[in-house]
């Protein structure tokens, strides 16, 4: 089988700096708890009615195919990772293809909703297409429009802090080198917990999932038995029920065992030891939780990229917006042992390891 390799990285920003300040404008925060408690100081939004999810992928992608060396029609299959979608459906896959201008080709697409660990999944399909030699070039990406979706008052402002916007895309070709390329991925879910971090409505759920929620959280089922009500229902819209819904100790608890987890398996999996690893690239979630998962593996400051203090947590595009810069910044070098790892709503978890 061959192996794969990343053959070209790009990411885009949206241009808008929304600082911590900013946000005490609109809701009860201080600059003080969110870089306390996040180490968040500003993040990125998108131009509203310009920029979207797809947008910003493409303009990802289209850095990703020129490092490469492709004109982004030699794509053979598009995987595409959001939280964040345009629309409900179709999804974003289709939509990229489209800006890209490359529908001629009909190559295949694909949404993951694999939500903070997104990014490693999909680099994960991709590997298996490109190991088994069913596609040449599969363009990867990762993209949020977090800032149209989320509650601006004081109720949401435990989850509204901490997300931004941004885009990160990788080319996945197979490697001449057999030794360098996507050495392993490990994927993993536990949707025990699926709540506890979770954008509910809209969605076909009519009320099911009931006995998996806290009492007191009360999600606006359908107050009648009428159809057509199901994905979003007046009340819903009249109690603000439409926001991401987060229990952030919980979730804080289960990423710090789960992500030095998940790097101990792949590293176990090669023969390697954590003080292998030239470079970790942690899903950007909190800069806490990178820093205990740093001391837990005791790596150096220099062989773990933190970016959250600029871009806050953009989900599926924090893993290859922070690896594209550590790459830019010549921190990533060929023969480096870079390691990706992301936690996130599902609960699901990856990781992957790349002899560069
Ligand atoms: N500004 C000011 N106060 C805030 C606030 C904000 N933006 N958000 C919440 N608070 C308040 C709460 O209302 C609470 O007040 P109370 O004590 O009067 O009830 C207090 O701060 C503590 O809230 P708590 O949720 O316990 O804070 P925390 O220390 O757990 O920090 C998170 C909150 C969200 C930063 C933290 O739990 C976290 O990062 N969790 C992981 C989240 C994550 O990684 N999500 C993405 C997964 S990939």
């Amino acid at each position: 089988m061959n192996r794969s390799k990343i053959a070209g990285i790009g990411y885009y920003v949206p241009e808008r700096v929304v600082t911590n300040d900013d946000l005490t404008k609109v809701m009860d925060t201080t600059d003080e708890w969110i870089q306390e408690r996040t180490g968040i100081r500003e993040r990125r939004y998108g131009k509203k009615h310009e920029e979207t999810t797809t947008t910003m992928a493409a303009a990802a992608a289209r850095i990703a195919c020129e490092r490469a060396g492709i004109q982004p029609q030699e794509i053979d299959f598009i995987v595409f990772a959001t939280l964040s979608p345009d629309y409900y459906f179709p999804g974003c896959g289709v939509l990229l293809q489209r800006e890209l201008g490359i529908t001629s080709q009909e190559a295949g697409a694909l949404d993951i909703r694999n939500q903070c660990s997104g990014f490693v999944y999909a680099l994960s399909i991709a590997d298996q297409f490109v190991k088994t030699g069913m596609y040449k070039n599969v363009l990867v990406v990762g993209s949020e429009m977090h800032s149209m979706g989320l509650d601006f008052s004081t109720r949401g402002r435990n989850v509204t802090v901490i997300f931004g916007d941004g885009a990160g895309a990788v080319v996945v070709q197979p490697s001449d080198d057999p030794n360098r390329g996507i050495l392993t991925t490990k994927l993993h879910s536990n949707g025990t917990y699926a709540e506890k971090l979770a954008f509910i409505n809209p969605g076909a759920h009519g009320g099911y999932h009931k006995q998996h929620m806290d009492e007191q959280v009360d999600f606006g089922y359908p107050p009648t038995d009428t159809y057509g009500e199901i994905f979003i229902t007046p009340k819903m819209i009249s109690e603000g029920n439409y926001y991401p819904n987060m229990e952030g100790q919980f979730v804080f608890k289960m990423a710090v065992s789960k992500f030095p987890e998940v790097i101990h398996e792949a590293l176990k999996e090669q023969g390697l030891e954590a003080s292998d690893i030239n470079m970790l690239i942690p899903h950007q979630a909190n800069l806490r939780i990178s820093q205990f998962v740093q001391k837990t593996l005791r790596l150096r400051d220099d062989q773990v990229w933190n970016n959250i203090q600029k871009y806050g947590n953009t989900t599926a595009a924090s893993v290859p917006i922070a690896l594209c810069e550590a790459w830019e910044a010549g921190k990533v070098k060929d023969g480096d042992l870079v390691c990706l790892a992301a936690f996130g709503s599902g609960f699901t978890w990856a990781s992957a390891l790349i002899r560069w």
